[in-house]
C-alpha cells in the first residue's frame, strides 16, 4: 500500500518564499513519487483561529489554492482541496479532543505566541488548533507531512494523539513524521527570526515582480562587506542563506571567501540574487495568470478535490466511530 502524505497552509493571503521553500517544495517532491499518495489542502478553518475578515476568507483560500497549482501541484497526481469542504476533519477533531488535555494545549509554544499576539482572542478554536491539525493529517492516516521546522510541536501532538487513540481504542493510526526540505527554515529579510507574513518587511511573495524583489533585497541590512569572520546572524547571514537556496552552495562559499579577503560588493550580490529568485518565480507567475483567466477550471479542480478527499476521510471517520463505540 502507498504511504499517504498530507500538508496544508493556512488561508491567510499570499504565499511567501518561506512557505514555498519550507512546505510547497516538499509537497512537490513527494507528489510524483509512486510510493506516495498525496493530499494537499488549504487550511481555511485554521485561518479562523486568529482574527480574520469573513468577507475575504473565501478569496484568500482561493488565492493559496491557485498558488499551489501555479507552483506545480498537479490535480492528476495529488488530491488538492479546501479544508472546510471536508467536514469530516472537524468531526474527527472533536473525537480526538476527548484524548487531549487542556494543559497540554496551553503549554505549546505556538499557542503561547498567539496569545501574546492576540490577547483579546484566546478562543477555544485557537486552543484546539493542533487537534484540528492532527485530524487533518490522521483522517487520511498520513505518515509524512511536508512542513517547515516551526510546525514540529504540532506534529508531536499529532503523534501523541495517534498513540493514545491506538492504545485506548485499538485504531491503527501512523505516527506522522515531518518531511524536511532544504529550506525548512527560511530567515527573515530583516535579519531577525524567520520569514513570516506577520512580520512586515520580512518576506518576498511568490507574486512579487523583479522590481519588488530588488527593492526588498535593497533593504536587507549589511555591513562594510569585509571582516575576519563571516557573520552567523543578521542580514548578511540571511543573504547567504538565500544565495545557497537559489544559487547553490558553491556560490555561497565564494561569497564567504570574498568576505574574509577582498570584500563583498553587496549591490552586485543583491542584483544577482534578485535575478536568481525571479528566475524561479517567473514561470509560477505565468501559470498563475493562465489560471486566473480560467476560473471555471479552478472551480472544477476544487470540487473534484473535495469529493476525492471526502471519500478517503469518511472511511477513517467510520472506523473511529466504530472503535469508540459510537456505531
Ligand atoms: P507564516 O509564518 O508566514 O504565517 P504559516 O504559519 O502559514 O506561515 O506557514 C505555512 C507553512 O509554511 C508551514 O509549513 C510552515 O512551516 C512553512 N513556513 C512558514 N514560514 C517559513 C519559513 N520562514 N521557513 C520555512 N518554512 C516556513
Ligand atoms: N499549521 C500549519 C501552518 O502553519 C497549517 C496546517 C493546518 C497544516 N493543518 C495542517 C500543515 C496539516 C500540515 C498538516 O501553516
Amino acid at each position: 500500500m502507498k504511504k499517504r502524505v498530507l500538508s496544508g497552509i493556512r488561508a491567510t493571503g499570499r504565499l511567501h518564499l518561506g512557505n514555498y521553500l519550507g512546505a510547497v517544495k516538499g509537497m512537490l517532491a513527494l507528489q510524483g513519487d509512486p510510493l506516495y499518495e498525496t493530499f494537499y489542502m488549504v487550511a481555511d478553518l485554521h485561518a479562523t483561529t486568529t482574527p480574520y475578515d469573513p468577507k475575504t476568507i473565501v478569496g484568500s483560500a482561493r488565492h493559496v489554492f491557485i498558488d499551489y497549482l501555479s507552483a506545480g501541484l498537479d490535480p492528476h497526481k495529488s488530491t488538492i482541496f479546501i479544508q472546510s469542504h471536508v467536514p469530516e476533519h472537524t468531526e474527527l477533531a472533536f473525537l480526538f479532543s476527548t484524548v487531549v488535555t487542556v494543559a497540554r494545549m496551553q503549554h505549546l509554544p505556538t499557542f503561547k505566541e498567539k496569545v501574546k499576539q492576540y490577547p483579546e482572542h484566546v478562543t477555544m478554536a485557537l486552543l484546539n488548533y493542533p487537534v484540528l491539525m492532527a485530524s487533518d493529517i490522521l483522517v487520511y492516516k498520513a505518515g509524512l507531512v511536508p512542513v517547515g521546522i516551526d510546525q514540529e510541536p504540532h506534529l508531536e501532538v499529532a503523534r501523541e494523539i495517534a498513540r493514545r487513540m491506538n492504545q485506548d481504542f485499538g485504531t491503527d493510526f501512523p505516527e506522522p513524521q515531518r518531511f524536511k526540505t532544504e529550506g525548512e527554515y527560511v530567515p527573515s529579510l530583516t535579519g531577525e527570526g524567520k520569514m513570516s507574513k506577520s512580520v512586515e518587511g520580512s518576506y518576498i511573495n511568490l507574486t512579487d515582480t523583479m522590481e519588488e524583489i530588488k527593492s526588498k533585497l535593497a533593504k536587507v541590512p549589511t555591513d562594510e562587506g569585509k571582516g575576519s569572520s563571516v557573520p552567523k546572524e543578521g542580514g548578511i547571514a540571511s543573504l547567504l542563506a538565500f544565495i545557497q537556496l537559489f544559487e547553490g552552495k558553491d556560490k555561497r562559499s565564494e561569497y564567504e571567501k570574498q568576505y574574509v579577503s577582498s570584500g563583498i560588493r553587496y549591490q552586485q550580490l543583491k542584483e544577482e540574487l534578485a535575478e536568481a529568485i525571479f528566475e524561479e518565480l517567473e514561470p509560477i507567475q505565468e501559470r498563475r495568470v493562465e489560471l486566473e483567466n480560467d476560473p471555471g477550471k479552478v472551480d472544477e479542480i476544487i470540487r473534484n478535490g473535495a469529493a476525492r478527499a471526502r471519500k478517503a476521510a469518511q472511511e477513517t471517520l467510520q472506523e473511529v466511530k466504530r472503535a469508540m463505540g459510537l456505531l
